[in-house]
């Protein structure tokens, strides 16, 4: 009988993630659709980003992107690098070692990782000799037991023998994670890894993350709609609206003093960062990606758009000389304009006029 003993730790170094002007094209029966248009941010190693954004924006398109698990026939341009190599470059030899020694992908739905007719240990112990192919399966087998622990399966050992048919939703996203732990990745992306759970897991699988990020130094992206759950686990924030990213920076301070009218919007929609007011809804909806507006693509549905941010795409642009925070917004560059709306509630204004 093994006893769980330490935290797994990871083998590997974190691993920093960024993103240059990635743009990625889908075939279509005629043509091809661009999904992506020119995605550029930065996955510090070691640290938690959220990347936030409407259904729609591009948050699936980019993780995929980044495992260069995208539909047959995509096209990705730009750089994603990763550690010192660019994933958008990697041969299939390389794509084998990225994907399953350096990193892995959590799913939205855990049965989609997972296979019903296995038990959990068998899969656990594939993914840890996946990671790490000189591994025994004796010294597998402990692995997977210690890991399973350690994301908070009781009983663990015998848990092991379980078919993913016996565990509740919740349970089975901590299995998945274990599957990711267990081969010792630097970078873990995950994909809306709670919105199939109850509030009180999703909580609890956040929180784990975020302690699995500490204990081993792991790199951990997670792609969210839901901006208050992200308050108190990322360190950075990324938003992004119809295939773009249009702010980022430190979490607390892009939650606290939004620059771009998007960002702004977006947290208005969020019950807890809405201090008690009536939760509001952005008016209008995001612009298909085959018609983007020839300026910005928020432009219809800002209350400060002006005449220029009709005719020209705005850039991501540093607002300070770190590029630590960064915006894509043209009303921005004018202090005088910005320093108003966000003293102001444009939604409320607007319909009190109506
Ligand atoms: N395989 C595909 N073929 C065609 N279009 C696709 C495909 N996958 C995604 N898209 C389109 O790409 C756009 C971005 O989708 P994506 O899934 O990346 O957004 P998302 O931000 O993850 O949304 P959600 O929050 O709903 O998960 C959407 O308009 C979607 O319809
Ligand atoms: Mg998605």
């Amino acid at each position: 009988m093994t006893t769980p003993t330490s935290t797994p730790t990871s083998s590997a170094e974190p691993l920093a993630l960024s993103f240059r002007d990635v743009t990625v094209h889908l075939p279509r029966a005629n043509d091809e659709l661009q999904i992506l248009h020119g995605v550029s941010f930065e996955v510090p190693a070691g640290q938690v980003v959220a990347l936030a954004g409407e259904s729609g924006s591009g948050k699936s398109t980019a993780m995929l992107g980044a495992m260069r698990l995208l539909p047959w026939g995509a096209r990705i341009g730009g750089s994603i690098i990763a550690g010192d190599k660019d994933v958008a470059q990697m041969t299939k030899a390389e794509l084998r070692e990225f994907r399953s020694r350096k990193a892995r992908v959590i799913l939205q739905d855990p049965w989609s990782s997972l296979h019903p007719m296995h038990s959990i240990g068998s899969q656990l112990i594939e993914s840890a000799r996946s990671g790490d192919p000189k591994l025994s399966k004796a010294d597998a087998r402990v692995l997977a037991a210690e890991t399973l622990a350690r994301v908070g399966i009781p009983d663990a050992e015998s848990r092991l023998k379980s078919y993913p048919h016996q565990m509740s939703g919740g349970q089975l996203q901590r299995v998945v994670i274990a599957m990711a732990l267990v081969a010792k990745p630097s970078l873990l992306l995950c994909d809306e890894p709670t919105t199939a759970l109850d509030v009180t897991t999703q909580a609890q699988i956040l929180e784990l993350l975020r302690e699995l990020n500490r204990e081993m130094g792991l790199t951990i992206i997670i792609a969210t709609h839901d901006l208050d759950v992200i308050a108190g686990i990322a360190d950075r924030l990324v938003v992004m609206y119809a295939g773009a990213v249009v702010e980022q920076g430190p979490v607390a301070e892009v939650m606290s003093n939004p620059q771009h009218p998007y960002t702004w919007a977006l947290l208005q929609t969020a019950p807890e960062h809405n201090s008690g007011a009536r939760l509001r809804t952005i008016e209008g909806r995001p612009p298909a990606l085959d018609k983007l507006p020839a300026g910005c693509s928020f432009a219809p549905r800002c209350d400060f758009a002006a005449d220029e941010c009709r005719t020209h795409r705005p850039q991501l642009t540093a607002l300070d000389p770190t590029g630590d925070r960064m915006t894509a917004c043209l009303r921005v560059q004018d202090a005088h304009t910005v320093a108003d709306p966000f003293d102001t509630d444009p939604i409320l204004e607007a319909s009190a006029q109506r």
